[in-house]
């Protein structure tokens, strides 16, 4: 293998040590932010007058040479995308690239192209996100007034508008979105000056780096900016907690697939059948979304360990950071992408014929006998005994006749069976966080303004993403 650090190591590394440190087969993910890096870094050298007009051509023209290669066959023989990308433009430029590495170590380098990875991961989740819930909406628009069963202990609690449902997940999510927002900012600073740990004895002109790499601040202590890897957590964390978000709708979803609850159907282009039960239709795309957001958890729990008990200030543990990062933002952007167009491929059944035996519109009838005057905790008892009466009788709640109903209390009255209706159980929920009609209308309206607004906010981020070709002219 070939190295950048040669002069004191003397001896060829064992291969099997060549194998065991290198991280070229995960760091060439990052190719593109080390070299507009490197073409910013050298920008920041020539206006320190430390690198002439023509090295700086040859350092940018060598550089776009060693693109193209990329672009055309994966690296290989050296130990991280970092030295290669070195070599290759001494190939290049010659003494030109030699000079690259002034003022820099690979401690600031790696991670300064680890904060554009965040930037950008943190920039396609939050349209993932963003993706995702307009697909809840338009969900929940298309099946308006379908009702459902809520649950409580996986027991029919209360009806509930499928699009009430649905906005409880968009608010989970909202605050997902917030998160990988401020993942962004975590990130948009630039380490660079800081070269192995205490700063680059070049007076490195930051501002004109920064400005070109687009980060909106620099890192105010080298020490800190070689070590640090909070912005990576604050993403892997953000990325478990959008994936627990998601298992929970999946299990959901499972559970309410099933013959037994029979609350949605998933379309055949989104389940899988079985080698030998003919019969079978299985959630499978939602039994791996459950599954990878346990992977992303210990993805969390990895990072955590890997940054536990470090000592100041870059450590070799640091490389290991990368497949948990690049680990975590994959399975989450894969999962939200599949999750938003199931959204697509499937239905809510209304609870209609399932009630029977659920009593779901116990707590309603309840709150009829407290608009009659009777205390709560007395009609909850009233209805309590009527329930059980009910059951032991196999009958429905509105197949109880007046006579049997005021056994339990003389309140009860003809409107008490217009008070079953589904219907009138979501009406009668006021409050502004309830499932009544109106306050749920209000809610998808609001829904649809937040992701104009997001939407907006995250085409504002595409300003702080740096872009090949544009460095590329601004050099020039
Ligand atoms: N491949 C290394 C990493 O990803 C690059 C930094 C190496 N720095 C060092 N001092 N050995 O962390």
């Amino acid at each position: 293998m070939n190295k950048i650090w040669k002069g004191r190591i003397q001896k060829d590394t064992d291969k099997l040590v060549d194998d065991f440190t290198g991280s070229l087969h995960l760091d060439q993910q990052l190719y593109l932010y080390d070299i507009m890096g490197s073409m910013a870094h050298a920008a920041g050298l020539k206006s320190i007058g430390v690198l002439d007009q023509e090295p700086f051509e040859k350092i940018l023209e060598g550089l776009d040479l060693v693109k193209k290669d990329l672009e055309k066959k994966p690296p290989s023989g050296y130990e991280d995308i970092h030295s290669f990308i070195e070599s290759r433009l001494v190939d290049f430029a010659g003494e030109a690239g030699k000079k690259i590495h002034t003022a820099r170590s690979r401690n600031d380098q790696v991670v300064t192209d680890e904060r554009m990875y965040v930037k950008q991961s943190a920039y396609d989740l939050i349209t993932g996100v963003i993706a995702l819930q307009e697909n809840m909406v338009a969900l929940a628009e298309k099946q308006k007034g379908c009702i459902i069963a809520a649950y409580t202990h996986l027991q029919m609690a209360q009806p509930v508008l499928a699009a009430h449902y649905l906005l409880s997940f968009f608010a989970k999510f909202s605050r997902d979105l917030k998160g990988f927002f401020s993942c962004f900012d975590a990130a948009d600073s630039l380490p660079l000056g800081s070269a192995a740990c205490v700063g680059s004895g070049y007076a490195l002109d930051r501002d004109l780096v920064a400005s070109l790499l687009k980060f909106s601040q620099k890192d105010a202590n080298s020490m800190d900016a070689v070590s640090s890897r909070d912005f990576m957590l604050d993403m892997v964390y953000c990325c478990a907690k959008a994936m627990l978000h998601l298992s929970q709708i999946s299990e959901d979803f499972i559970i309410y697939a099933s013959q037994e609850f029979s609350q949605i159907a998933i379309d055949d282009a989104f389940c899988t059948g079985s080698s030998i039960m003919p019969q079978k239709k299985n959630p499978d795309v939602l039994e791996l979304v459950r599954a990878k957001s346990a992977l992303v958890a210990g993805n969390l729990t990895q990072m955590m360990m890997l940054l536990k008990g470090l000592p100041s200030t870059y450590n070799r543990d640091l490389q290991e950071d990368k497949a948990i990062l690049f680990a975590a933002v994959g399975q989450t952007g894969a999962c939200m992408q599949v999750f938003a167009k199931l959204l697509d491929h499937m239905a809510f059944k209304p609870v209609d014929e399932k009630i029977k035996g659920s009593f779901i519109q116990a707590t309603d009838i309840a709150d009829y006998l407290v608009g009659k005057g009777v205390s709560f905790r007395d009609s909850h008892q009233i209805v309590g005994r009527l329930v059980g009466y009910c059951h032991k009788n196999n009958k429905d709640l509105q197949e109880a006749s007046l006579a049997e109903l005021n056994r339990f209390s003389p309140h009860f009255d003809q409107d008490y069976y217009s008070c079953l209706k589904l219907g009138a159980c979501i009406d009668s929920k006021k409050v502004d966080c309830g499932t009544g009609t109106k306050s749920v209308e209000q809610n998808l309206k609001k829904a649809k303004q937040d992701i104009k607004t997001w939407k907006l906010q995250a085409d504002g981020l595409k300003q702080k993403l740096p872009q090949y070709q544009e460095l590329k002219e601004a050099l020039r």
